[in-house]
């Protein structure tokens, strides 16, 4: 089938490393895992929430040490992004879980950005990168990593805020997203994927994002859904990942169509592929059976992703 050309604004470059890969990478740098066999690696992919998902996903990165593993797991990622229809890929990474390893950012970041440098010509993925800090770091790590990527001049669209929500606040991260306004950055944080409605409006009125990150519990604040609606603010959001994560209980009762009918400027995104059963195609391919889309609402979708995206003019009229 043809996939549905399609614009992805929601993935962490490391929730890309594939079981396959993480045991070549392991064998290649005489790493030894803690499971013997593929199989058995697999059954950890059962998650409860959010923090038991970290968990693997931290820890399964320590079988990325060098510039080439930083490399390969790129290149796997825009290979099976590009078979999905993936037209242009707007990429998270963490660097802190590499800096806090040892592993310096001109490996973890500039490898990644040199394979990005050459995504469209080699894979047909035009591609932006954004530099995601911790929040269940201290802010003052995350500012002065951001100072350091800055100095490195590494091209970086915007910043980032993920991984544990629960009681890590937007508010913590002020300094952080002033300075890189300052520079001249964008700016995206996850926000009500665990955390409450409030998150969102912090990362809103605080952080002065241009995206949010899931933000699917805005459903339960009925004047948080109107302003959203009324400012039009992408929300990225993750039918697969939040089923895994057990945001939702199942993916018939994911908040998405009622969303889209509120005139919410929705996306699907992958989130984690490697890890929550499916890359852009199956996020589609799932939403589309349990929801019943129609070809005028997949359009919306799509659309929604392409006017969310940090581009050109001419790259989005491209798109459109
Ligand atoms: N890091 C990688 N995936 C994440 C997610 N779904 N939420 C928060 N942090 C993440
Ligand atoms: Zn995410």
């Amino acid at each position: 089938m043809t996939e549905l050309p399609t614009v992805e604004l929601h993935i962490h470059i490391e929730g890309t490393l594939e079981p396959e890969l993480i045991f070549r990478l392991a064998e290649r740098n005489g790493i030894e895992l803690p499971y013997g066999d593929i199989e058995e690696l697999r059954r950890h992919y059962e998650f409860i929430d959010l923090q038991s998902f970290l968990d693997l996903y931290y820890s399964n990165m320590a079988v990325l040490r060098t510039a080439d593993d930083f490399a390969d797991m790129t290149r796997a990622y825009l290979t099976r992004a590009a078979a999905a229809g993936v037209r242009h890929a707007e990429i998270m990474m963490d660097p802190q879980a590499h800096l806090s390893r040892g592993i310096p950012l001109a490996t973890s970041v500039g490898a990644v950005a040199e394979v990005l440098a050459k995504s469209e010509s080699e894979f047909g993925v035009s591609t932006e990168l954004i530099a995601a800090f911790l929040r269940d770091r201290p802010a003052e790590e995350a500012l002065a990593v951001l100072d350091e990527l800055l100095e490195m001049e590494v091209p970086i669209i915007g910043i980032g805020l993920d991984s544990a929500e629960r009681d890590n606040p937007p508010r913590n991260f002020v300094a952080l997203y002033e300075r890189a306004r300052q520079a001249g950055l964008k700016c995206v944080a996850h926000a009500g994927e665990e955390g409450p409605p409030d998150y969102i409006r912090e990362a809103l009125d605080l952080l002065a994002v241009d995206r949010i990150d899931h933000g699917i519990r805005c459903m339960e604040d009925e004047e948080l859904v109107e302003r959203l609606v009324a400012e039009q603010v992408p929300l990225t959001v993750c039918p697969l990942s939040n089923v895994r994560l057990r945001a939702v209980d199942t993916l018939p009762e994911h908040p998405l169509p009622q969303m889209l009918q509120r005139g919410l400027n929705v996306s699907v995104n992958s989130d984690d592929p490697a890890y929550f059963g499916g890359y852009m195609d199956e996020n589609f391919r799932q939403v589309r059976a349990a929801f019943g889309f129609s070809s005028a609402q997949l359009a919306d979708l799509a659309a929604n992703s392409v006017r969310s995206a940090f581009l050109t003019d001419t790259r989005r009229r491209e798109l459109l």
